[in-house]
């Protein structure tokens, strides 16, 4: 039987991974967040406590709470302290190679119980885990941005994982109060599935000039109870990697619903990321933000 997990090792300390080693120091788990400078450290810190804080106010979060675990939280840019973690979790770029140079090098270095888990919301689990000698302890764990306010976790199975490594990671999920749901190794899970399709149709009737960008995002909040219409949730998750994950998915299924459309790519090259590069189909440099006017 291998032991209780422990400690947590995050790869990665972006958007994702801050907000997936928040959850976990704060279910209780000693956490160390890796990354290859400090700046990106520094900003996931910050992004941390800003968050914590926000949690306090709210009280969700005791300040008893809150101290203890940015006390659990180290961050460090030395991959090897996190060899004697009983689970890793990588939200890196979404660079198959990239992650796999990770998965290799810990693999030779992390005891046999340790499970290795991707936060890939694009990537094929098995691709990752035919990288390591662990394939059945290797999982996918999908979480949501933002991470300590989005009860979902998805688990992804790979063909190899195994019934031992699915169960511990259902119960790490349940400990850190998240609902799970179980998914296969195919592009875009489950939420992605249905998700991806459905900002790709907001796009194309954007074009087509059905309504404007208010209106849809209008309609979708209000008709049909969405907190975010569509273009407001692009901007959130980001153009760019919006059209990867369509283009992933376009390239196993081939079906015309997860193509995406011109308007999309176009704002993708011309760098209209979405909120994190300050504009996308709105223009976040004003409070509140107004749609960007595109030619
Ligand atoms: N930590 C703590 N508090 C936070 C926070 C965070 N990371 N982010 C936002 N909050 C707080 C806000 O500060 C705000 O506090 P306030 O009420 O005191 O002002 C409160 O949460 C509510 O936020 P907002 O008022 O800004 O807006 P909402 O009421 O709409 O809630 C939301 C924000 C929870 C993000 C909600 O809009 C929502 O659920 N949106 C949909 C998000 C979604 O669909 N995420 C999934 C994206 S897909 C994905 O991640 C998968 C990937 O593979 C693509």
């Amino acid at each position: 039987m291998a032991p209780e997990i422990r400690k947590v090792g995050v790869l990665g300390c972006g958007l994702m991974g801050s907000g997936i080693a928040q959850v976990a120091a704060t279910s209780g788990y000693t956490t160390i967040v890796r990354e290859v400078e400090t700046a990106p450290l520094t900003k996931g810190r910050a992004a941390i406590e800003k968050s914590t804080a926000k949690l306090v106010e709210k009280k969700k979060l005791s300040g008893a709470e809150r101290d203890a675990a940015l006390a659990r939280l180290t961050f460090t840019t030395e991959l090897s302290a996190l060899v004697d973690c009983d689970l890793v979790i990588e939200a890196v770029p979404e660079e198959l190679e990239l992650k796999n140079r990770l998965w290799r090098e810990l693999d030779g270095r992390c005891p046999a119980h340790t499970i290795f888990a991707s936060n890939t919301s694009s990537l094929t689990i098995g691709a990752m885990a035919a990288a390591t000698g662990r394939a059945d302890r290797f999982v996918g764990l999908h979480f949501f941005n933002p991470v300590p306010l989005m009860p979902l976790l998805e688990v992804v199975r790979g063909l190899l994982t195994s019934r031992e490594t699915l169960d511990r990671s259902l119960a790490f999920a349940r400990s850190l109060g998240k609902e799970a749901v179980i998914a296969r190794d195919t592009p875009g899970f489950l939420v992605n599935l249905l998700l991806i399709p459905y900002l790709l149709d907001a796009v194309r009737a954007l074009e087509r000039g059905v309504g404007t960008v208010t209106d849809l995002d209008l309609a979708m909040r209000l008709g049909c109870g969405y907190p975010m219409g569509p273009f407001t949730l692009l901007d959130f998750v980001g153009i760019d990697t919006t059209v990867r994950i369509a283009e992933i998915m376009f390239d196993e299924y081939r079906e015309s619903r997860y193509a995406a459309p011109p308007l999309l790519r176009r704002m993708a090259l011309a760098g209209l990321h979405g909120r994190k590069t300050g504009k996308g189909f709105y223009d976040y440099s004003v409070d509140p933000p107004v749609p960007l006017e595109l030619n």
